[in-house]
């Protein structure tokens, strides 16, 4: 956890933070309004890819060359570990002059975006943020927009790239790029799982497969529906037609799904994290609510879903605290032009293409 940040004069200086509060650290740093809200946003994508983001309000750069200078100096001081650091036009040159002179450096990566040509008009800021440049052992990534002037920025061994517009999903395209830089120059230190130690490692570990979401269905004897959110499906087989699903054991559909001569798998859409959310919750009335239709085999389809795969229980097999339930696949719906609810991590995602 990082305590509040203040400036050279003991003032508070305000910051937004986002991500856990042991991951590397990303300090972005905003020079207007328009920026800060920007990097906001950075700082939510940055958190989902495992970092933690700290956006330096943009007050903290408003007073003289100098004092600016300074201000980003206390800040680097105060926090407890060297950031990567993110920063846009204006703001590069106070950046820059910051990190001169730092042995080591007080970063551990830097990332500027359309640096100015000049960096600053204040002579003595501008000589310093130059020298800097022309020293920094750090990786440094500079951006520069399309048509814009890359500043003639001196840094030996910097990548220099168009800042990516992804058909007008910018903000995206930038997190993605500012997120594939960070994990390629500076990696994170990886965490190790052995066979019998704790529960939570794994599951981690396990989580960093991203799946899609599908709510897996059956009715029992009796003309109940049982249903449950699963994220253990796979194709098996297309001759056959084989797919599976893992039930738990100590799921409340498992002595049904575990007999059932049929059941269905509805994989869903991005809109539907409310039903994955109601099939994943104990106790809920999961169909009170639901809209349902009902096929050859009288087991709950969710309509509209993205798609849904009507099948007949092909085998079970004991698998530990769950089961793997095999089934053949009789008919099936689809929507192709739907987006994919995701889950990764322990949340649920969108697609998004850089
Ligand atoms: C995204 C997601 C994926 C899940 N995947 C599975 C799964 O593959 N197998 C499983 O048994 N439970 C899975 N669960 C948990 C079950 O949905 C949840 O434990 C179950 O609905 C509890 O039902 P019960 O309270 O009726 O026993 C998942 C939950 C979520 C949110």
């Amino acid at each position: 956890m990082i305590a509040p940040l203040l400036d050279p004069a003991g003032r508070p200086l305000s910051a937004y933070r986002a991500g856990a509060g042991d991951a590397p650290l990303v300090l972005l740093v905003a020079h207007d309004a328009a920026t800060q809200q920007r990097w906001h946003r950075c700082a939510e994508a940055l958190a989902d890819a495992g970092r933690q983001a700290l956006v330096l309000g943009a007050e903290a750069l408003c007073g003289d060359a100098a004092l600016q200078v300074a201000t980003l100096r206390a800040v680097l001081r105060q926090l407890p570990a060297r950031p990567a650091i993110v920063a846009a036009g204006a703001a590069a040159a106070p950046v820059l002059a910051a990190l001169s002179g730092g042995e080591p450096d007080p970063a551990s990566a830097l990332v500027l975006i359309d640096p100015p040509d000049p960096l600053c008009d204040d002579a003595s800021i501008g000589a310093r943020a130059c020298h800097a440049a022309g020293t920094l052992a750090l990786p440094v990534l500079v951006l520069a927009s399309d048509g814009a002037e890359a500043a003639a920025l001196d840094i030996p061994a910097a990548e220099h790239a168009c800042l990516a517009d992804g058909a007008g999903e910018t903000q995206d395209a930038f997190d993605a790029q500012l997120i594939e830089f960070l994990e390629r120059r500076v990696p994170r230190a990886p965490i190790d799982y052995v066979g019998g130690s704790d529960q939570r490692t794994l599951r981690d570990a396990l989580g960093t497969f991203a799946t899609g979401v599908t709510v897996v269905t059956a009715t029992a004897p009796d003309g109940t529906h049982v249903g449950l959110t699963a994220n253990s499906f796979t194709s098996v087989s297309l001759d056959p037609p084989l797919l599976l699903v893992c039930p738990a054991r100590s799921s409340s559909s498992a002595p049904i799904l575990a007999e059932a001569e049929f059941f269905a798998v509805n994989v869903l859409h991005i809109g539907q994290q409310p039903v994955s959310t109601l099939f994943a919750t104990r106790g809920a009335d999961r169909f009170a609510d639901t809209a349902i239709e009902l096929w050859e085999r009288g087991v709950p389809i969710l309509p509209n879903s993205l798609a849904s795969f009507e099948c007949r229980r092909h085998a079970a097999h004991d698998a530990g605290d769950h089961f793997i339930l095999v089934g053949e696949v009789e008919r099936a719906r689809y929507a192709p032009q739907r987006d994919p609810l995701l889950y990764f991590r322990g949340k649920y995602r969108r697609l998004h293409f850089a």
